[in-house]
């Protein structure tokens, strides 16, 4: 049988812990991502199984939506639900102190709400995303409304960002995110005082939301790779 791909080994295996850590009558919110993704499978193996039930999702964006469908969790909205007990999420850098940065899919606004209201957040990485300080490997995501991109380019370079407008693939020209605006993806040398940056960044007018979560985070599960074994720890 062939091997399968390191990378998707980790993220397979630590979205099979955090499926392992949901319990019976819990409201979760589903994160996105090919991480996360693995989790929302995990669990509804779970539900199939009889292991758990009374559960219900609330989703980050249309692929969680999606994958909750086909793996048979129920779906619910922040209009029904006062509480979400549980969110499972994946990141795109993640520092010592548990910040992070999100929207590699475009789909941070959607994940800040739901993540920032659960009581507890578990992020599932690969060791791959562990940095010292954010901003060292990824730029940061900013989903700003399409009329404002060229005022919010100046400004998010005036900041000391490189500015890109992210582009479709399989699509021609922007990626439109679930609420119908657009993303730029701004390189920072290093992010030395993310709670400032992610404040200064969301008061630009036409910007909805930027990728930078700081101090959401309850515990990180990381996979890792070793000897063809994979592991995940918890951080
Ligand atoms: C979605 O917009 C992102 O915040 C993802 O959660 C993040 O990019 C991690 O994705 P992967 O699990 O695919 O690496």
């Amino acid at each position: 049988m062939a091997e399968m791909d390191p990378v998707k080994l980790m993220k397979q295996e630590v979205g099979r812990a955090a499926a392992a850590r949901v319990e019976s009558g819990t409201v979760l919110g589903l994160g996105t991502g090919s991480t996360t993704a693995f989790a929302v499978q995990f669990i509804g193996d779970r539900i199939a199984a009889g292991e758990l039930t009374d559960i219900k999702g609330v989703p980050t964006s249309f692929q969680a939506s999606v994958l909750a469908k086909k793996y048979g969790i129920p779906l619910t909205t922040l209009d029904e639900v006062d509480t979400i007990h549980l969110a499972i999420d994946g990141a795109d850098e993640v520092d010592p102190q548990f910040n992070l940065i999100k929207g590699g899919g475009a789909a941070h606004t959607r994940e800040k709400i739901v993540d920032g209201l659960a009581e507890k957040f578990i992020v599932v990485v690969d060791s791959s995303k562990l940095v010292d300080q954010l901003g060292s490997t990824f730029a940061l995501p900013v989903e700003v409304l399409p009329m404002a991109i060229a005022p919010v380019t100046r400004a998010l370079t005036a900041l000391g960002g490189t500015v890109d407008l992210r582009m479709g693939i399989k699509k021609d020209g922007p990626v439109i995110t679930d609420q119908g605006n657009m993303v730029l993806d701004v390189k920072f040398e290093a992010i030395a005082a993310p709670a400032e940056l992610e404040a200064t960044i969301n008061n630009i007018p036409g910007v909805l939301e930027n990728g930078l979560f700081v101090g959401l985070a309850t515990e990180v599960l990381v996979g890792e790779v070793k000897d063809g074994q994979a592991t995940v720890r918890s951080l």
